[in-house]
């Protein structure tokens, strides 16, 4: 008997696996039209920005509330074979290596399956996907038996400094190359991508028509949205329309110490107390310092923000949107009179602070859903400085950081202090630069719920200003910045006639 090709080995394989047994279980049954969970299979030749896509995109789908996974084909495969072994493991004609790649993609497709099976909303199967065949199996088993919506999204790049860089930022430093040269590196994935060359057929959109897809060309430089179905692919699709890879840094600081602040009050539209002004100044030098090109300013649409960047050089723009949550009937007390005041509030807030609406006020989910407007422009800009507030900067930052719904609330932000966050192949850079100008701290732990520690905060770190770490990241203290005056210099009460403000 003629021994099986490598393609029908792949058959076989396929047909024995236990995710062509998987079906619909009996809550999938009446899933709701509205809610089908959705798969988003990544399609394109290696080094196209596929796995940047789908963490991105993850990260993005899940702030906005919607569970969401990424399966890296590439860690199953290095889960199965341990060590690298160099481009001949991807040869077309290497059967093993054929093999193993098959059987990963077959299993993480499973797991894609129980994923979603399993409560998740979105997962994103990134693999290469890069022939029809493959994409119809994918098709066989997502739409066809567990009745999911599946969304292709291919990424085409031609542009040989795109590759190049992409393989310089990722694929020299990736686990499969520690143990090899960067020369050497580079030389054998440029062979890789060749073994995956010879196969490759891109999504048609003739011959695959019945398919939804995106096709994104050179970095999104042209962009192709094929049979687009419902509300989640289009927000896919409008999200992926509007990131771009050019290097940039987003800036992020609260507003100096208010007046409010220094009362304890909550919410309000004060003025800045004096050492508020004196941080107003120092962030004038610091963003000097910084020598950023065509910076944009964004502030909320208080006088607290519009003020601390009054006195900075670029062009400056208002959103209301970035105002802070509004805390509705508790506007302008202080936490301890919101305890006494309205003591079942006060409880609820603590047991679930993400999802707590403040009567005639909002919640941070609240809070998230205006500030996508806002994250889908900052996606769009270059260097951003966002002057904002606590409870915004909290959703902001967890979008960058890949934070959750429970960890969001009591994010650290504290007052003088600012956050410079560069965008990274698969996340983000975040820097602390703290100001050396006393300020309250506004940070309210999440107390700890067990009897004997009634009283007690979960984390100390957020009731000092001396913080030097916060979330694991180092603080630089901007020394320089402060003409005149060392911390503990400066005078707590409000002054009006500062000779430095600028404001
Ligand atoms: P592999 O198949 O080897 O896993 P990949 O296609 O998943 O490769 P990535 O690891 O995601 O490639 O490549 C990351 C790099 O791709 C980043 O440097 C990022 O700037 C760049 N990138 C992001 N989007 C695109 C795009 N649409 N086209 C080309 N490059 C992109
Ligand atoms: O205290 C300053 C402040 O910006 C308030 O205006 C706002 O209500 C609060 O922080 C948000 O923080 P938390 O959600 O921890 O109460």
């Amino acid at each position: 008997m003629e021994p099986m090709t490598v393609d029908e080995e792949w058959r076989r394989m396929a047909r024995e696996h236990p995710v062509m047994r998987m079906t619909r279980n009996d809550k999938e049954v009446g899933m709701d039209y509205v809610n089908i969970p959705h798969v988003v299979a990544m399609v394109g030749l290696p080094a196209r920005g596929k796995t940047y896509i789908a963490m991105k995109l993850a990260r993005y789908l899940n702030w906005v509330g919607l569970p969401t996974k990424v399966f890296n084909v590439g860690d199953y495969r290095r889960q199965a074979i341990g060590d690298y072994q160099g481009h001949d493991f991807f040869h077309p004609r290497n059967r093993d290596g054929t093999n193993i790649r098959n059987k990963c993609a077959l299993d993480a497709l499973q797991d894609v399956c129980e994923f979603l099976q399993s409560g998740g909303m979105v997962a994103v199967y990134d693999a290469t996907n890069t022939n029809m065949e493959r994409r119809e199996l994918i098709h066989l088993v997502v739409s066809q038996r567990m009745g999911y919506k599946l969304f292709f999204i291919e990424s085409i790049c031609n542009d040989p400094a795109i590759i190049e860089t992409n393989i310089m930022e990722c694929k020299v430093t990736n686990p499969d190359y520690t143990n090899m040269e960067k020369e050497h590196a580079v030389k054998d994935f440029l062979k890789r991508i060749e073994h995956y060359r010879t196969s490759y057929e891109a999504l048609d959109e003739e011959k695959e028509t019945q398919y939804s897809f995106m096709k994104i060309f050179d970095a999104g430089r042209r962009v192709v949205v094929h049979k687009q179905e419902g509300h989640i692919q289009s927000r896919i699709a409008y999200y992926l329309m509007n990131i771009h890879i050019t290097p940039r840094s987003i800036y992020i600081t609260r507003h100096g110490e208010s007046v409010y602040n220094q009362l304890g009050r909550i919410g309000g539209d004060a003025d800045l107390s004096h050492r508020g002004r004196q941080y107003a100044n120092s962030l004038v030098k610091f963003i000097s310092s910084q020598n950023i090109t065509n910076l944009r300013v964004w502030t909320s649409c208080m006088k607290r923000t519009i003020q601390t960047a009054s006195g900075i050089n670029a062009p400056q723009e208002r959103w209301k949107a970035l105002n802070e949550i509004d805390a509705g009937i508790c506007e302008g007390l202080t936490y301890e009179e919101i305890q006494e005041q309205y003591p079942e509030e006060f409880a609820a807030r603590d047991q679930n602070k993400y999802s707590y609406r403040y009567p005639r006020g909002e919640s941070y989910e609240d809070v998230v859903v205006r500030l996508e407007s806002v994250i889908m422009e900052l996606e769009r800009q270059e260097n951003v400085l966002v002057v904002g507030h606590q409870a915004v900067l909290r959703c902001v930052l967890a979008y960058f950081l890949d934070k959750t719904g429970v960890e969001l609330p009591y994010l650290k932000v504290p007052l003088h202090t600012i956050i410079k966050l560069t965008p990274q192949a698969y996340g983000c850079k975040v820097e602390f630069f703290k100001v050396p100008i006393d300020c309250v701290d506004t940070h309210r732990s999440k107390p700890i719920v067990t009897r004997s520690d009634e009283g007690k905060e979960e984390d100390m770190q957020g009731a000092s200003n001396e913080v030097d770490v916060i979330d694991g990241v180092h603080v630089n203290v901007l020394q320089g910045l402060v003409e005149g005056m060392s911390v503990g210099d400066n005078n707590p009460t409000d002054r009006q006639d500062d000779e430095n403000c600028q404001l």
